[in-house]
């Protein structure tokens, strides 16, 4: 999955991922992070996620990475946020309304363009990298999120055999294998969801499994 696959699939609107209602794991599970009022909370991956409105409302500051600028307009725009634009080293930086969007590569980010995050969502962020990619991205998030930080963590589960990725599935013995090392983590729910998911079923999965996990940061 290099960067012209994302950027094609925003470039021809092939953006399936995109859910117009917030996820159902953040009023469930976010609560139970406890996080100050105000916190900072950084979004993977982010997309133009209407969880980003939900995080802000909620009374977060959110900043999210996200590599299509369209992505980003779209943001802006659909929202109707006015977000003033300047430009930081490899990021095109967007803020305003509470909320701040790094266009760029997540792999170019470095601990001070999110210092102070206290969480982080990911939805759809782990799971839409392939395997080869899964462990270069969990060691990057060790190494931009500091101690006590907690992340919210949504995967999916299926026989890989019946559907390519992305999404990808990644089992709960990978979550562990991953994060092992720099994270305490909690699963918090795990629900079977292929009967909601008529998309999926036409793409040839029999069984889906959604799991929100906490992690915490050591
Ligand atoms: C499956 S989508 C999920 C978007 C969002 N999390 C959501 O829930 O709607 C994955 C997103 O990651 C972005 N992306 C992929 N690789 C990236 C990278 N290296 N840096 C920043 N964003 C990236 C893609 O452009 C895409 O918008």
């Amino acid at each position: 999955m290099n960067h012209d696959f994302w950027l094609e699939r925003w470039q021809r609107d092939e953006i399936g991922f995109h859910q117009q209602a917030v996820h159902r794991y953040l009023p469930r599970h976010w609560p139970s992070l406890a996080l100050p009022p105000g916190a900072r909370v950084f979004v993977p991956l982010c997309g133009k996620s209407r969880d980003m409105l939900w995080l802000r409302d909620a009374g977060f500051e959110v900043i999210g990475v996200e590599l299509s600028l369209k992505a980003a307009h779209a943001f802006c725009g659909e929202n109707e946020l006015s977000m003033s634009r300047r430009r930081d080293g490899p990021f095109e930086c967007f803020h305003g309304g509470g909320i701040a969007l790094l266009v760029g590569d997540f792999f170019d980010l470095r601990p001070g363009h999110i210092a102070g995050v206290a969480a982080a969502f990911d939805r759809a962020a782990l799971v839409a990298l392939p395997p080869s990619a899964r462990a270069r991205y969990a060691a990057h998030m060790a190494a931009l999120l500091p101690a006590g930080t907690q992340t919210l963590l949504v995967t999916l589960e299926y026989d890989q055999r019946q559907m390519e990725g992305p999404p990808f599935s990644v089992a709960a013995e990978e979550v562990r294998e991953l994060y092992a090392g720099s994270n305490r983590m909690e699963p918090l729910q795990r629900e079977e969801i292929i009967q909601d998911e008529p998309k999926f079923r036409g793409r040839g999965l029999t069984a889906l499994a959604e799991t929100a996990w906490r992690l915490d940061r050591v």
